[in-house]
């Protein structure tokens, strides 16, 4: 896949998290690997805005704010400045990092919705459903459980059986139970909100075929395609926490109509605090702007069939394309709280250095939406192996040899070997546009293990016993440092602190990733110190803990 035009705007975003708890190392998971391509664009002088936010509304919002007896939109500012001081501390790049709950969000909700409503793509329609009198509540299909209609397994959600796999309206469960109250809900009427996405068929199945979706997306939206596009329900009861439609007191938008609004929203937000410009102007379906969204394999439907068709019919530009991940795991297992198997990315923050999960991550990802494992001991392998055994070791095995030489690259380098060394910058840019971080991640600890090979052959700690060889010394660790400089420009759009201390020691700010077709000679670098350590075991132990204790 080309990298974005150069010419072209680029706006890129991460799924918007809940502001209703700890993010984990699932969303970071996420955002690791949308950090990794949006660096690799402002790497190669593609200028982006890579935008998300705090997804606010919602019933479990709701919900939450009023077991911690406060009011939603305290809740809500309060996890937005955590998660904002969370993901910094991970390095992740956000032009902004905004919340749903905005005015700015409120307007492109009634924009877009206005502009789909003009176009005949709205409609009304009364509706039952399972309502809790104890809480005041409509239920939906998460909040009530029953025994299924089809097989009779007791203790089913509302939408569909997890043992026989039927799917069901909430009202066929037998003796169906509230969440909330534990109480019998009734069956209440309503009038409810549609957005008539079954008459978008052709337009969504046309941005379907004209966007390089990855294989297995593809085949998942076909699914849903046999099975016929269903208008989507995109209204909600008072009380809600969410904004009112217009001209329908009582009736909210579903959190899931204004959630990817909220990406156009924190656009404008950043837009017109830095520039001229505004979102409606640069998201319009004319502009000249690519547009991708990362999610993960379980919010597809909301990314790739009505985001589309509600961007359609309201005039904005389409995404170029969705980029979906599988989940993240820990040592095996799917990642629960309750069953002492979760890490949360402050737990992590407090034992480790973030730029060791971000090099796993990286290590893990692929285009493939399968599940991705954190498997400890493989974790503090690759950290140890890869970054200091492979790495770091360039640097500190070379350093001392110009210290003779004031610490300085001398004016010759092996040349042949260096020009062979970045032959490869290419593929490894393509590989990282295609998301096959892994495969890149393998070629460039190749570039290690070669450039490790290149000192043990030269062997320049024998050639140092005798003065006369001292040019040649310099020549070899001066070209080892430079194969140095190289490895760390490919990998600081991965572990940026880290590359950020080796450029310190090289004294050398790379801007771009096409720096390094100039070799540094006749420079003076930074005395050397470790730009990493070892991960330990003690580390890694408190680690473990930290993980199992949910
Ligand atoms: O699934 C989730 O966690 C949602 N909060 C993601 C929203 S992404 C976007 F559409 F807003
Ligand atoms: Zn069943």
């Amino acid at each position: 896949m080309p990298l974005p035009e150069k010419n072209n705007r680029v706006i890129i975003t991460s799924a918007l998290p809940y502001a209703n708890g700890d993010l984990h190392i699932g969303h970071l998971l996420e955002h690791v690997q949308t950090d990794i391509w949006v660096r690799l664009l402002r790497s190669n002088n593609i200028t982006c805005h890579y935008v998300c936010a705090s997804d606010a509304h919602g019933t479990p919002i709701m919900l939450r704010a009023k077991e911690l007896a406060t009011e939603p939109e305290k809740m809500v500012e309060e996890f937005r400045s955590s998660h904002m001081k969370d993901l910094g501390s991970f390095n992740i790049s956000h032009d902004n990092f905004y919340t749903t709950h905005s005015e700015e969000n409120k307007y492109f909700s009634e924009l877009i919705y206005n502009k789909a409503k003009e176009s005949g793509f709205i409609e009304s329609k009364q509706i039952e459903q399972l309502f809790d009198e104890s809480a005041g509540l409509f239920l939906s299909d998460r909040y009530v459980k029953g025994t299924c209609p089809k097989c009779s397994a007791e203790d089913q959600y509302g939408d569909n059986c997890e043992i026989c796999g039927a799917k069901y309206e909430a009202a066929e469960l037998i003796n169906p139970v509230s969440i909330i109250s534990g109480q019998k809900p009734v069956v209440k009427t309503s009038e409810h909100v549609f957005f008539k996405l079954s008459k978008l068929e052709t337009k969504v199945a046309n941005w379907m075929k004209a966007t390089p979706l990855q294989e297995a997306v593809k085949n998942k939206l076909e699914e849903w395609f046999q099975q016929g596009l269903k208008d989507w329900d995109i209204s909600r009861d008072s009380p809600y926490f969410g904004f009112e439609i217009p001209d329908m007191p009582g009736k909210y938008f579903y959190v899931w109509l204004d959630a990817p609004i909220g990406y156009i929203a924190s656009l404008e937000n950043h837009l017109r605090a830095k520039s001229d410009e505004s979102a409606e102007e640069i998201w319009s379906e004319t502009a000249n702007t690519e547009i991708y969204h990362f999610i993960g394999k379980d919010i597809m439907n909301f990314h790739a069939l009505f985001w589309p068709a509600l961007l359609e019919t309201s005039k904005f530009k389409k995404p170029s394309n969705v980029f979906v991940h599988g989940f993240l795991g820990l040592n095996g297992a799917k990642m629960s709280k309750s069953k002492g198997n979760f890490l949360s990315m402050r737990d992590y923050l407090d034992i480790l250095d973030a730029d060791y999960i971000r090099y796993y991550l990286a290590s893990k990802l692929s285009p493939s939406i399968d599940d991705i494992d954190l498997n400890y001991d493989d974790f503090q392998k690759k950290v140890n192996s890869d970054l200091v055994g492979k790495f770091v070791n360039i640097a500190s095995r070379s350093a001392g040899f110009l210290k003779k030489n004031d610490n300085q690259i001398g004016n010759s380098i092996d040349r042949e070997f260096y020009e062979n060394f970045i032959s490869s910058k290419n593929e490894i840019i393509n590989l990282f546009a295609d998301l096959e971080y892994s495969k890149a991640i393998k070629e460039i600890m190749k570039l290690a293990d070669s450039a490790n090979a290149y000192v043990d052959e030269k062997k320049p700690w024998i050639l140092a016993r005798d003065e006369k060889n001292r040019d040649e010394v310099i020549k070899i660790a001066s070209t080892t440092i430079n194969l140095f400089r190289v490895i760390n420009t490919y990998l600081k759009i991965v572990i940026p602190d880290t590359c950020s201390k080796g450029e310190s020691f090289l004294n050398k700010k790379s801007g771009s990733i096409d720096d390094i077709d100039t070799p540094l000679t006749n420079h003076k670098l930074d005395s050397f110190s470790p730009i990493l350590n070892r991960l330990e075991d003690e580390k890694l132990e408190a680690l473990i803990q930290r993980g199992s204790n949910g």
